[in-house]
């Protein structure tokens, strides 16, 4: 019998290359996708009663706030997605014995540190946002046993809205481009994160718990801008400038690599970001 995986947050881009990749593995997993019109998770009663109704082994939870500088403006908001929500998530998941896949981010960390973090590294988050994901944490480690958080960082994909779609849409319209250098970080592809996350399902006995996802490196916002502007020979990549400040609502940490040190004695497809972004891009290119 295939397992019953229920998504949430169907519409986002995570969600979205989860279903892309979802194909060639129909016949083990049966894959449920729900979009905040149909499953809004702060919607506490409903929620309760959707897995009442239905049976599912696992849930993997894509729905989040994920507005870093809107946060700072609707804390409230944030904090209802990102950590009440995931509450009352956890608590249905307990009570229908349903293993909980959630996402949460580097930007837990202060960034002070000068090397990547590992899952024992103490979060501090320095902006509403992680501070809100990081509460999330909380609420799932408080309600639930079964559970896998994967943090994960500075995520890219051909969906929805990301820093590769931006800066491919700025290249197209031949625009000079001024790009943070000072922060270091791992571009993280959203289909090397679903395979994991597909991994996790099928092996179906890891240690449940908190998992550090990324890169076997790591660069900063305008080295990987420039990566994209080379796969445009006709843009001239001098014209991005790297820049120490890039005025913004929400502070980010200097340093939020994700030490992936922790997952390679069991998952060996962990690649470089100048790998997976050429996987992305040619995939993307091939399709214009
Ligand atoms: N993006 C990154 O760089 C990054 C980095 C590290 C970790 N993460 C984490 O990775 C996960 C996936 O991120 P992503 O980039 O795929 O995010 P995303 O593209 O913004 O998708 C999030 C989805 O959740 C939906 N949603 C919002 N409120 C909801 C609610 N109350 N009920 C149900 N769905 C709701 C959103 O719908 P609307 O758009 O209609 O509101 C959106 O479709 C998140 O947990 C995020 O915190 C992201």
């Amino acid at each position: 019998m295939s397992l019953k995986v229920i998504v949430t947050g169907a519409d986002g881009q995570l969600a979205q290359c989860i279903k892309g990749l979802y194909k060639s593995h129909q016949k083990a997993i049966h894959f449920i996708f729900v979009s905040k019109d149909e499953l809004d998770i702060t919607d506490q009663n409903n929620l309760g009663n959707y897995f009442k109704d239905h049976s599912f082994d696992y849930c993997i939870n894509c729905a989040a706030y994920t507005n870093v500088d809107g946060a700072e403006d609707d804390p409230e908001t944030a904090f209802l997605i990102n950590a009440e929500a995931v509450g009352y998530l956890a608590e249905a998941c307990q009570r229908n014995k349903v293993v909980l896949i959630h996402l949460s981010t580097d930007y837990v960390f202060d960034g002070t540190k000068n090397e990547a973090y590992t899952i024992h590294d103490q979060p501090n988050p320095i902006n509403v946002y992680g501070a809100s994901k990081l509460e999330g944490e909380l609420k799932i480690k408080e309600h639930l046993e079964k559970y896998y958080i994967i943090r994960a960082s500075w995520l890219y994909s051909d969906h929805g809205k990301n820093f590769l779609k931006t800066i491919i849409r700025k290249l197209e319209m031949n625009e000079d481009l001024n790009i943070v250098d000072t922060q270091l970080g791992s571009p993280t592809s959203c289909y090397e994160l679903a395979r994991f996350i597909f991994f996790i399902i099928i092996s179906g006995d890891l240690n449940f718990g908190i998992y550090h996802f990324g890169t076997t490196n790591s660069t900063n916002w305008f080295e990987f801008a420039k990566r994209i502007a080379s796969y445009f020979p006709s843009y001239d990549g001098s014209r991005i400038k790297g820049v120490s400040n890039f005025p913004s609502r929400a502070k980010r940490p200097a340093n939020s690599v994700l030490s992936t040190k922790e997952i390679e004695s069991i998952y060996d497809r962990i690649d470089s970001w100048e790998n997976s972004l050429d996987k992305l891009m040619k995939k993307m290119l091939s399709k214009q």
